[in-house]
């Protein structure tokens, strides 16, 4: 496995595999490598022969009230998960690598309306700082196929909407939430949870099984279901928990066909994302 952190002999790199014909695949991570993150890695093997990681805890993409100091950053283990998971190239720089003239004068992606809205809302500046190190990342690794997870899903619709946007020359691939044997979905910030946070934190995918069960009743009675968990579930305190189509466009309790549930919640001062796909007045 090839370690680069910085931007000159990655690029160098990346030239003498396309030089060679070799089809580049990228999976973008924050490091805290767990389960999902594996899984990523083994989907990007599947669409091409040189695999891509990147492992860098992007300072834009957190407010200034988040936990950036706080992130579990664990490189060693990281480096190990990579070279057991036949990595090829391991792009892991430091902050001042990827923001030379520092956060606050860089150039940045807007995200348009989607960007405002559910995560966005909660949290005005991320959309902003994750499409600009996605983009810039993608600038440098110029993959032919980047891997994202479904676990980040407005993240994964922004990013393939900047690729329609702004016309990068990149497909992008869409991964299936990677969750624990209990169902909660696998994240780095689980590490913060404590083992009765852990078991309260339970309630979120059972809100969303809830949901997906009374899907074909509608909308409506979906919402209701999940409701019924997460406002009798201890320790919980939700954020939000919407129905939208695929795009996450908004839906009525008449819609029909495939849509998306989306929770976010807090347990203790951990936040925790999950979401599903719902079929609604379909399928009974
Ligand atoms: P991070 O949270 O490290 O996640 C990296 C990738 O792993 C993302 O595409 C995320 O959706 C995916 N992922 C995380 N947990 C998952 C799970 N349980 N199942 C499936 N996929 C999962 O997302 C980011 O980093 C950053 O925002 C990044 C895109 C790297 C930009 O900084």
């Amino acid at each position: 496995m090839q370690q680069i952190v910085h931007i000159a002999p990655l690029r160098q790199a990346i030239a003498t595999h396309k030089r060679a014909g070799h089809r580049i695949v990228f999976v973008p991570t924050m490091g805290n490598l767990h389960a999902g993150h594996v899984r990523l890695v083994e989907e990007a093997r599947l669409h091409g022969n040189i695999v891509v990681c990147s492992i860098f805890v992007n300072p834009l993409q957190f407010g200034p009230t988040e936990d950036l100091d706080a992130y579990p950053r664990t490189p060693e283990a990281d480096l190990a998960v990579c070279e057991r998971e036949g990595v090829d190239v391991l792009f892991a720089p430091d902050v001042e690598e990827m923001y030379p003239g520092g956060l606050v004068d860089a150039v940045m992606v807007d995200p348009g309306p989607l960007g405002t809205v559910l995560e966005g809302a909660a949290r005005p500046t991320h959309f902003r700082g994750v499409l600009t190190i996605v983009a810039k990342l993608f600038a440098i690794v110029r993959p032919d196929l980047a891997v994202f997870g479904e676990k980040d899903f407005q993240q994964l619709a922004l990013i393939r909407r900047m690729v329609r946007d702004l016309a990068l020359d990149v497909r992008v691939e869409g991964h299936p939430i990677v969750r624990e044997t209990d169902g909660l979905a696998m994240s780095s910030r689980n590490t913060y949870l404590s083992v009765e946070q852990h078991e309260q934190a339970l309630a979120l995918s059972q809100a969303l099984a809830a949901a997906v069960e009374q899907g074909p009743v509608g909308r409506d009675a979906a919402l209701k279901a999940a409701h019924e968990v997460l406002d009798t579930a201890p320790g919980v305190e939700l954020d939000y928990l919407v129905v939208t189509d695929p795009l996450l466009g908004e839906v009525d309790d008449d819609f029909h066909g495939q849509a998306r549930a989306l929770v976010a919640a807090r347990v203790g001062t951990t936040r925790l994302l999950d979401n599903t796909a719902v079929l609604l007045r379909e399928g009974r």
